[in-house]
């Protein structure tokens, strides 16, 4: 039975949640950004706030290398489309570019040098704390996924854009960047404030009894197993 008291708290929580929400359906991915310039401060308090999530016995294994100088911007945009130029013209099969077909994007990656600043995000692995009690590292994709989630959602929050840029294979990253060979590059995050006049894609998200289940099996309306398409799953990399 629950009392008064409860009840005001989950009407507050369902308030405060429900506003989230509200914010959130309003990110969307930037492929075009505005010159003005962004803080170096913003930039370190978002980092901050990717530092603040959890992770696989709290190793944090994530760097978060953020890039404002321009040529360091040229070279990377230089090699990730060669990197995308690869992409487009043979790496990707059909199902792959069908799927990348409503976005509209391309090999061409301007926003790689318009975008004031580059978060480029490196996973570790092995731990280079100097006080560490051992090397070993866990759950690195599961931890670094979800710090940088909470970088895109404080981003949002701070009324920025960010485009979670993932050119395949990301090796030239580290390079350029001069990176440590423990630290493998994971995602290329431009940041800024969007070009007036960019646009985005049409998309939808799914409804949440596509994405929900409650306790066990499958829901009414949830997961239709009979419906399978052919297996044309893109190349994990
Ligand atoms: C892991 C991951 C990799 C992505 N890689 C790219 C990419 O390389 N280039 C790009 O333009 N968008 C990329 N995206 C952005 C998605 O296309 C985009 O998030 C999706 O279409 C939903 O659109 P929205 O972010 O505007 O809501 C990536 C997103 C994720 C989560």
């Amino acid at each position: 039975m629950s009392r008064p008291d409860d009840d005001a708290t989950d009407r507050n929580s369902l308030g405060l949640a429900t506003s989230f929400l509200e914010l959130l359906r309003t990110r969307r991915s930037a492929r075009r950004f505005s010159d003005r310039p962004v803080p170096q401060k913003i930039i370190e308090t978002l980092i901050a706030t990717a530092g603040t999530a959890p992770s696989g016995a709290n190793k944090q294994p994530w760097r978060f290398v953020a890039v404002q100088d321009a040529e360091l911007k040229q070279r990377i945009r230089q090699a990730a489309e060669v990197e995308e130029a690869k992409l487009y013209g043979a790496r990707a099969n059909e199902s792959w570019l069908k799927d990348l077909a409503p976005l509209g994007t391309d090999s061409n990656k301007p926003f790689l040098e318009e975008a004031p600043w580059l978060v480029a995000v490196f996973k570790l692995n092995r731990d280079d704390e100097p006080t560490r009690k051992t090397d070993q590292v866990y759950y690195v994709n599961e931890s670094v996924g979800i710090a940088i989630g909470m970088f895109l959602a404080a981003a949002h929050v701070a009324g920025l854009s960010t485009l979670t840029h993932t050119p395949s294979p990301m090796k030239f990253l580290g390079e350029i960047l001069g990176r440590p060979a423990h630290e493998r590059a994971y995602m290329l995050i431009p940041i800024g404030y969007p070009a007036n006049d960019a646009e985005v894609p049409h998309i939808e998200r799914k409804p949440l009894e596509r994405i929900m289940v409650v306790d066990a099996g499958c829901q009414p309306n949830a997961i239709d197993p009979t419906r399978s398409l052919p297996s044309s799953m893109p190349p994990s990399s």
